[in-house]
């Protein structure tokens, strides 16, 4: 691969697919000025591309077909679920919050999947009836001996099902491979808290108690390997991995799970795949290993859908000209809405809205307002030399688990989030206020 040169202005192609660059050199998405927009919402604010992310959502319906769903986990909100819905997807939740959530915006109980590795008794029923006059979620996958000696519980009792049919469920299994990604987004290794071993036999035990249990329907298996995957080898290793054991148990559905990465920096714009290709690769990979082309593959991508459709907006707040090694540039966010660089080392671009076309050419770290050293957005990155305090900033790939890892650390208030559109911006999730940090104390 060819060195990329760090100074150069952000490479176009990490911004979301409406991204302008104007006749004066700033920056529309959506037909949206970004300074302008900052001026109106504050800062920091996460804006979101409403036409990307249904454009990922289409494509995730078009190379997956029917049943594949967004893993909300990256980014939920009512606006959110709804967009997801109406593209054709489903949603995957991994708790009885995010289920919660889904429901409120309108999403039908079937178009939903019900993961997590320690579901309570009060989520499972949630998942089991979601409401009044509903019945069950559309998948729950199932994760340990424990959960289903709850569900066994919960189904004694008369009435738990809503209908005559059995409850749909798959059983998550660990294929013992491993994914080159940070080890703390790594699920796909023995060495796991998630599902169920093939190896160890444990994932053949747990097939025949659910089959026992006349009221769950095992309907398929589950894999998901990890996140923010940049090779297509480790999926189609895990295909192979579990072939003889999939084919064996002559079930109609194989969910691969998300992990499709994206390019967080000029220079990993090379590596990243699309959703087809992923797709296509992993249905030959089941062709190769005698997988039926009746049986139903799907996936749940949650970041390849929103990270890259929303930037991050922070204002300028001080700047420490330090000589060497570096310039300091402090920002009125950090790692309480962006908690990504804190947790995995992870390495962002940042540039001017108002300059997108200008060199960079001042080496900088962006940090934030947080009372920790580590409070650090793009740790070795560069900014144009005549940034100035009260600069809007902007951190491209913002979409994924920006702010669905929010926090409230020293007690900062959450960001708001617009969704721009056709020259409009809406605002989908307010800006916390300070009174709504005192909203739980008694
Ligand atoms: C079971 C499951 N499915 C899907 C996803 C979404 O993964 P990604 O955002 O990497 O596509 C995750 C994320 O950890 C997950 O745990």
């Amino acid at each position: 691969m060819t060195a990329i040169d760090p100074t150069e202005p952000i490479n176009l192609a990490l911004l979301p697919c409406t991204a302008e660059v104007s006749s004066d050199g700033s920056l529309t998405i959506g037909g949206v000025d970004l300074i302008a927009l900052a001026k109106e919402f504050g800062t920091p604010l996460f804006v979101y591309d409403e036409e990307h992310l249904r454009l990922r959502c289409r494509q995730a319906v078009t190379s997956w077909g029917e049943g594949v769903a967004y893993g909300t986990k990256a980014f939920l909100c009512k606006e959110m679920a709804k967009l997801a819905y109406q593209e054709g997807m489903w949603l995957d939740v991994a708790t009885g919050g995010e289920l919660y959530v889904a429901l409120a915006a309108g999403v039908p109980a079937d178009h939903i999947k019900m993961h997590g590795n320690n579901k309570s008794l009060e989520e499972l029923q949630m998942a089991l009836h979601p409401g009044v006059g509903k019945a069950g979620v559309g998948r729950i996958v199932v994760d340990s001996f424990d959960e289903i000696r709850r569900l066994e519980e919960l189904l004694k009792a008369p009435g738990t099902l809503r209908t005559d049919q059995p409850q749909p469920v798959m059983l998550r299994v660990t294929p013992g491979i491993d994914a080159h990604t940070h080890s703390h987004v790594m699920t796909g290794q023995e060495d796991t808290k998630f599902g169920f071993s093939i190896a160890s036999g444990a994932a053949v035990q747990a097939v025949e108690k659910l089959m026992d249990i006349k009221d769950l329907n095992l309907v398929g298996i589950h894999v998901h390997i990890g996140s923010q995957i940049l090779e297509l080898e480790a999926f189609v290793k895990t295909i192979e991995a579990l072939a003889d054991f999939f084919i064996h148990l002559d079930l109609g559905e194989l969910c691969i799970g998300g992990g499709l990465g994206v390019a967080y920096l000029n220079s990993e714009i090379p590596l990243v795949s699309d959703m087809s290709t992923w797709a296509d690769a992993l249905k030959q990979t089941c062709k190769k290993v005698g997988i039926s082309d009746k049986v139903k593959l799907t996936a749940e991508p949650g970041r390849a859908i929103v990270a890259q459709a929303a930037v991050t907006l922070y204002k300028v707040g001080t700047i420490k000209k330090l000589g060497q090694p570096r310039t300091y540039v402090a920002v009125d966010g950090g790692m309480s809405d962006n908690p990504r660089p804190i947790l995995y080392g992870s390495e962002y671009e940042a540039f001017l809205p108002r300059a997108v076309l200008s060199d960079r050419r001042e080496r900088a770290r962006v940090v934030g307002k947080h009372c920790e050293s580590g409070d650090v957005l793009v740790h070795d990155g560069y900014l144009p030399q005549d940034i100035e305090v009260g600069d809007i900033l902007a951190i491209p790939v913002t979409g994924a688990y920006g702010y669905s890892m929010a926090s409230n650390y020293n007690k900062q208030p959450k960001a708001a989030v617009v969704f721009v559109k056709d020259k409009q911006a809406r605002l989908v999730l307010k800006r916390e206020s300070y009174e709504d940090l005192l909203r739980l104390e008694q």
